[in-house]
Parts: structure tokens; C-alpha cells; sequence
């Protein structure tokens, strides 16, 4: 169904109140999402993104409702990851001459994706525009990296809308559409969970690209993201929380990952809980066992955390295949500025404190010492250098 956002210019996208994971199973969804498509009807008729595959059929049935396809002038295609291309293929059998406009890396994409068709691909770099009538135009510029080599936004003049794509997005169902009107407390959550999880590893390009836009100096009304909620009110100010988390982000949180086989490691994980809070009782704490809990959403107090410390019981001389896994995901994250600590059990051999500082240095976090290490069971000796670490965390 369609609905307006302003003046001519209308949301044709599909909220998705079933969607459970993202990205294959490697974001979890809490809270549904959204593909968000737009549709423009100045002189020119333009489509502005589509929506995932699986929804191709009611995408293309519900913009017959709305127009007749072959009035569709343009489609601009902001990026050609599926969940926004994935009906794409459809359309274009319907309508196989319409132009589309995307960048370069956008139509290795496509054409990757899809096979190649010949469709009328018109590339666009940053500043290109075209005239829509009605005195507006739709003016592009590239967000490379944004989090992928062919992502673009869509600026468009006189209703001063910024189509950003997956930037400024969330995973969130918000069937009001607009920012003023979601619940405040699941729009910000999602929208840091989204930062963390998707974009903290392309943060430099982030900052860059703030400022390019900033400087544009373009007014901003709406930003249109093609996920979750639309920024109508006070859009800019998901643009100054962008500034401030591509910023090295942290809050005064200390985030302790675990996993245990027989509640050894758990002990000494609760310990140096209880130390912080003992030691500096504002710091936040946060204790995850990262076998049981979402991994997006202890990345995400990662995230929001200034230093870690991470703990593993020794097994087959290395550590568990959950913390192994939790912390390769860790490091792809690309986290700046932050320290970190480790911790573990052991029955014999007793690597695994050793792997885990390995582990966190390749991550790049500073390696805050000493450790705390324990055979067998932990015992009040065990925890004597938890002050210590909790002291370096903390420094
Ligand atoms: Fe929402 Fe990069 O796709």
C-alpha cells in the first residue's frame, strides 16, 4: 500500500513483521524491519529502490494498484544488495527498457547477481542529477562503503529529501513510519544496534562522508532511510549521532564475554563484575555468556562499551568453539580505542587465557594485564588479581 510521505512523494515498500534474521543468521532481528521503497510522481514517474526477492510478486502487484508500470520514467537503484534489489528482476520483466540509475559498482552488482540483460543502465557519480520536472531534480551521491563499494544516496531538491539507503536505517517494523511516532526507546536501539553491528567497520568513511554532505549544505527535511523509520522530525539528528559514533564511541560500560563448561569461568566472570561495580560503582556493567546470549546485541554493548574482558576454559588446548566464533566476529567489527582483559579455567594445560590476549590484540583492543587464571575450581587466591585488572580496565 502506498503512502505518502510528502507532497508527491510516496513510501512503496514492505514492512516485514515476520523477519527473524538478516544477512543469512548473522543479525538478528527483534523487532521486525522494513525494505523501504519510494516512489516519485513529479513529471517524471521514479522508482526509488525495491524490496527483497521474496516479496517481489506483492511488490509488483501493489505498484500495479498505485500506476500503470509503463508510466515508471527512471528507477534508481541506491544499492544493489538484495534486500533492496532482490525484486528488481521482476519489475525489469515487465518493464526491461526503463532506465536505471546506480553507480558503476552498483551494476557489477546487479548484473553479478541477476545474470546480464541488458537493462538500460545509466551510471551516476556524486554530483550527477536528473531533472524530474516540476523545477525538482534528483541529485546523487555515492556513499562508497556505506557500507558496501556500490552503495548511493538520492538527494532530492525542493521537497529536500535524502534517500540515504542503508545509512541512518534499523531493523524495525514501524508501521507509523516516521521517527516522532515509533517508540523512542526501540528506535535508538535499533538504530545503535544497526551502527554497531553493521557500519562501526567503515567508521572513517562515515566521518568522511558527513562532512561531504554537510558541506553540500543542502537543506534536509526528510531522510528517507531503506530500512525502518523515516527522520522527519529533527532528521539531522541521526546525522549527529552518526558524528558521534564513527567517533571511537564509548560510555562510561565495561562489557564482560564468556562462555563455561562447569561454571568455573562464569565464577570468576561475576567476580569481576562485582569488582567494577565495587571499584567504580557508575561504571555500567554488562555480563553476557556469548554461548546463550545474541551475539548482535552483546556486539552492540560492545560497542557502547570502553574496554572488555573476554574469558574461555581451556579445551583441547585453545578455547571454546563459542568464544572462538564470538570473537572472530569481535574483530571483524573493527572496534578502535578500546581495552580488553582475559580470563579463564583450566583442568591441564592452560591456554587459553594466553589465546584469548592473542585473540584481542588481532582485534585490536589494548591487552589490559594481568590475567586472571584458575585450575580447577576458582578459589579466593584465584581472584587476587581481579583488582588489579578491573584497576587497568578502568585506567
Ligand atoms: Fe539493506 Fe546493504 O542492504
Amino acid at each position: 500500500m502506498k503512502k505518502q510521505i510528502k507532497n508527491n512523494v510516496s513510501w512503496v515498500g514492505y514492512i516485514d513483521w515476520e523477519l527473524e534474521q538478516f544477512h543469512g543468521d548473522d543479525y538478528s532481528i527483534m523487532n521486525g524491519s522494513s525494505q523501504n521503497a519510494y516512489l516519485v510522481q513529479e513529471e517524471k514517474t521514479v522508482l526509488i529502490d525495491t524490496v527483497w526477492a521474496p516479496h517481489s510478486f506483492e511488490f509488483v502487484e501493489n505498484l500495479k494498484k498505485e500506476i500503470d508500470l509503463n508510466d515508471i520514467d527512471y528507477i534508481i537503484v541506491n544499492h544493489g544488495e538484495v534486500d533492496h534489489s532482490g525484486s528488481l528482476p521482476a519489475l525489469m520483466t515487465e518493464i526491461p527498457d526503463t532506465p536505471i540509475y546506480c553507480t558503476a559498482n552498483a551494476v557489477k552488482s546487479l548484473e553479478g547477481q541477476y545474470g546480464k540483460h541488458n537493462w538500460n543502465f545509466n551510471v551516476v557519480k556524486t554530483g550527477d542529477s536528473l531533472d524530474i520536472g516540476n523545477g525538482k531534480q534528483l541529485v546523487f551521491v555515492e556513499m562508497k562503503m556505506l557500507h558496501w563499494p556500490d552503495s548511493m544516496a538520492t538527494y532530492m531538491t525542493g521537497d529536500n529529501i535524502l534517500f540515504s539507503n542503508d545509512a541512518f536505517g534499523q531493523h524495525y517494523a514501524v508501521e507509523e513510519m516516521y521517527n516522532d511516532k515509533a517508540n523512542q526507546c526501540l528506535l535508538w536501539k535499533e538504530a545503535i544496534k544497526y551502527y554497531a553491528n553493521i557500519l562501526n567497520p567503515f567508521s572513517p568513511f562515515v566521518t568522511r562522508k558527513i562532512k561531504e554532505i554537510v558541506d553540500l549544505n543542502l537543506p534536509i527535511d526528510i531522510i528517507a532511510p531503506s530500512h525502518g523509520a523515516i527522520w522527519r522530525d529533527n532528521p539531522l539528528q541521526i546525522v549527529e549521532k552518526y558524528v558521534e559514533w564513527a567517533d571511537n564511541y564509548q560510555e562510561d560500560q565495561i562489557t564482560i564475554a564468556y562462555d563455561t563448561m562447569w561454571d568455573g569461568t562464569a565464577r570468576i566472570a561475576h567476580e569481576i563484575a562485582r569488582e567494577i561495580s565495587k571499584q567504580s560503582p557508575d561504571t555500567v556493567v554488562k555480563v553476557f555468556n556469548v554461548a546463550k546470549m545474541d551475539k548482535n546485541e552483546i556486539m552492540t554493548e560492545v560497542f557502547k562499551s570502553k574496554a572488555i574482558a573476554v574469558g574461555s576454559p581451556t579445551v583441547g588446548n585453545d578455547i571454546l568453539s563459542s568464544v572462538a566464533g564470538w570473537m572472530a566476529f569481535l574483530k571483524s567489527l573493527k572496534f578502535k580505542n578500546k581495552k580488553g582483559a582475559a580470563f579463564g579455567c583450566y583442568g591441564w594445560s592452560g591456554e587459553s587465557v594466553k589465546v584469548i590476549k592473542e585473540k584481542l590484540a588481532d582485534a585490536g583492543f589494548a591487552v589490559v594485564e594481568p590475567e586472571v587464571k584458575s585450575q580447577w575450581n576458582p578459589s579466593e587466591a584465584d581472584f587476587a588479581n581481579i583488582p588489579a585488572l578491573v584497576e587497568g580496565l578502568l585506567a
